[in-house]
């Protein structure tokens, strides 16, 4: 068959080169995709996700059996309604059960109903209401703004000063736009972090491996949030027991209300959650697979990917196998200036991907040369026996490159490290 991932990203790179190792799996097309793709043999269609029409069109002509939608914004902008519409196959969910990541108010009240273990919080529109339940509350406390942001919309608020000017950018300055002119403010969660991501068919779940993102821009957690600097997998230090918590209590009850509540959800539902003294609670959810998450989580599927999709798009049940031992590590290299104003066009370093996997993000051709052309620009992967031993293999790898103008993280999976050394 001939499939059709929607995207440009990292993540999309990773989902088609998965669906290339399927023996059932002829052509991959990504649209619009980024050159770096290339390499993996996935065919890049110079078609925007925001066209559905033109989508859908090139669907129909190329006999796509069906489609994959990795990024957000075309889904809260409907297009698996109206490739649905058009009588074609996608996976991802409709417009109305993508609001889960689109209205992080929305999510709430679905949480509040279900009983689905979260932060307390509220919402708010007006900054002098907004004020004074930062001032009860007090510090840390966390500000949101309601729409998206590209993870960049939300604020830990150390101190009062912070959380108030938070809230007084996103509400009364327009800090996020649309997105920000309501915000929720959230009780800060103390604990580890990790992603339990899940493919889900309305109330079938079937939870996959967990990870664990870093959001901030630096070493040891500073600076402010962007879309994620590195992933790895499994997370030691999330015990079996808060997994299965969090899919009994967080993941099936989730999808069983939202088809109570007539938002049925088929896709890939992510839960962002946080491991605290009183069992897993909710930060976010997202309605499609994480970035750089997937490109940790989806090595270790063993299951064939294409026949899992194939399978919860006929309604059939689906068993995940996967790998059991040892650890994928990834790390973002990010351009210089990441996640503000960034600088693009330098020229990027060549891999022979022996011992790593690089997936593209940010990249464009030059004279037939990866240049950088966005914030994330690239993430190289590498599995090993140990997380030290992964750890080695990228950080040894990207030691030899030049990556002027660029930055990583050095510290990818450092807490894990951590927590694997107390343990002996
Ligand atoms: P979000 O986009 O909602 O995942 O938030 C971005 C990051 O902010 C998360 O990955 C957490 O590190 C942090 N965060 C969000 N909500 C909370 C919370 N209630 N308590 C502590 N940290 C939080
Ligand atoms: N890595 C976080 C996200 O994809 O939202």
């Amino acid at each position: 068959m001939n499939l059709l991932i929607i995207g440009a990203g990292g993540r999309e790179h990773a989902i088609g080169k998965k669906l290339s190792q399927s023996p059932i799996v002829e052509k991959i097309y990504c649209a619009p995709g980024n050159p770096g793709m290339k390499k993996d043999g996935i065919q890049l269609v110079d078609i925007k996700e925001t066209d559905h029409q033109e989508l859908i069109d090139f669907a129909k002509k190329m006999a796509i059996t069906w489609t994959f939608v990795g990024p957000e914004i075309p889904l809260l902008n409907g297009i698996v309604d109206d490739f649905k519409k058009a009588g074609l196959k996608i996976f991802g969910p409709t417009k109305v059960a993508a609001l889960i990541e689109g209205s992080k108010s929305f999510a709430k009240e679905l949480m509040e109903r279900f009983h689905i273990p979260t932060a307390e919080s509220k919402t708010f529109t007006d900054y002098s209401k907004a004020k004074q339940y930062i001032e009860t509350k007090g510090a840390p406390i966390v500000i949101k703004a309601d729409g998206l942001a590209a993870g960049k919309g939300v604020v830990v608020a150390k101190t009062l000063e912070e959380a108030l000017k938070a809230a007084y950018d996103m509400l009364e300055k327009d800090r996020f736009g649309k997105s920000g002119r309501m915000i929720v403010i959230e009780e800060f969660l103390a604990g580890e972090e990790f992603s339990l991501l899940a493919f889900v068919n309305g109330t079938a779940v079937y939870p996959m491996v967990i990870s664990q993102d870093h959001k901030c821009v630096y070493d040891g957690d500073k600076g402010p949030n962007t879309g994620g600097m590195g992933a790895y997998s499994p997370v030691p230090q999330i015990s079996e027991k808060i997994v299965e918590i969090g899919v009994k209590q967080i993941l099936e009850p989730v999808a069983k209300g939202m088809v109570e509540m007539n938002r049925s959800f088929t896709g890939v539902l992510y839960a962002g959650l946080i491991a605290t003294a009183d069992g897993p609670k909710v930060i976010e959810f997202n309605a499609r697979f994480g970035d750089p998450e997937t490109q940790v989580i989806l090595p270790r599927l063993k299951s064939d990917f294409a026949q899992v999709i194939s399978d919860l798009l006929e309604n059939k049940a689906v068993e995940l196998t996967w790998e059991k031992e040892g650890y994928h590590v990834g790390v973002v290299v990010a351009a210089e200036g990441y996640p503000d104003k960034y600088l693009t066009g330098m020229r990027l370093p060549e891999f022979l991907e022996e011992e790593v996997t690089v997936y593209y993000a940010g990249v464009k051709e030059n004279n037939g040369n990866l240049v950088g052309d966005g914030g994330r620009i690239y993430l190289v992967e590498a599995f090993g026996r140990t997380l030290e031993e992964a750890r080695e293999k990228v950080y040894g790898v990207l030691q030899t490159k030049n990556t002027v103008q660029t930055f990583y993280r050095k510290d990818i999976g450092g807490k894990a490290m951590k927590g694997l050394a107390e343990d002996h």
